[in-house]
């Protein structure tokens, strides 16, 4: 099957709405610059959520072909739930993705699997597609091997969803975020080839076939390439490198 390469820069506490403006206007040139074909892979930003408005007015004044997403949403549509982010209201913003399960999220803030499917359920409900990340520690890793914990996680976080879900899939071993020792193509292979098997299970053939399974630890421009050459990796979530420009701008044009 065709699928569509996804280059995701997730921000993560980064760049404030004047920051974040000003980069996203930086990176759409840096492209330009280059002649950078636009149709070849997709291309979204994920800042934090005091940014969307600010970045949605200026993807939409200026024609900037990027999606935008969020890192993060409610399991609730709306109510009394202090300091949470509806679905609806991103939805409101042109929001059209939603990162769920992030790493960080289940480690810093308690995430269970069990709220991860909840909140793949709330985006679902409101249209955004869910970029459902899965991986293991090192300690799992050694204990378990590479797959065992993202192929558990993925399962837990597909339940109940339907065969015509729309969802996005990254594969981020916790050991490579952040630490400049990014897994090899043959590693990240292998669990994304096993993640597919997951879809195909929980989804069935058409959305194995199209679902786009990341890569996620670490990615640069100096590894792309080798990441993307694998069969079954559609694409990165990229941290570090997604908040510098001339980085992030040679991810997203990168050769096979
Ligand atoms: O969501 C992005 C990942 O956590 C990867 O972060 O590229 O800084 O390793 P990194």
């Amino acid at each position: 099957a065709q699928r569509t390469p996804l280059i995701a820069g997730n921000w993560k506490m980064n760049l404030d709405h004047l920051q974040a403006v000003a980069f996203v206007q930086k990176l759409h040139w840096a492209l330009k610059d280059a002649k950078h074909e636009f149709d070849t892979v997709d291309v979204s930003v994920f800042p934090p959520f005091t940014d969307l408005r600010s970045v949605q007015t200026l993807l939409d004044a200026d024609k900037i072909p990027f999606g935008l997403g969020a890192q993060d949403l409610s399991i609730h549509d709306s109510g009394a739930y202090t300091g949470e982010v509806s679905g609806v209201f991103l939805k409101r913003l042109d929001v059209r993705s939603v990162i769920i399960g992030h790493s960080e999220r289940r480690e810093y803030h308690a995430e269970t699997d069990e709220v991860v499917a909840a909140k793949v359920q709330a985006a679902l409900r409101h249209e955004l597609v869910p970029v459902i990340c899965v991986g293991e520690t090192a300690e799992d890793l050694e204990r378990h091997g590479a797959s065992a914990v993202p192929v558990g996680q993925l399962e837990a976080a597909l339940a109940g969803v339907p065969a015509s879900a729309d969802v996005v899939v990254a594969y981020e071993p916790v050991w490579a975020i952040g630490s400049g020792q990014a897994a090899t193509p043959e590693q990240a292979q292998e669990v994304c080839a096993k993640l597919r098997d997951v879809v195909r299970a929980a989804l069935g053939d058409d959305a194995a076939a199209r679902t786009r399974i990341l890569y996620g630890g670490s990615v640069k421009a100096a590894n792309i390439a080798s990441f993307m050459r694998q069969p079954d990796v559609d694409g990165a979530l990229v941290g570090g490198a997604s908040l510098l420009v001339d980085e992030f701008a040679s991810i997203i044009r990168f050769r096979k």
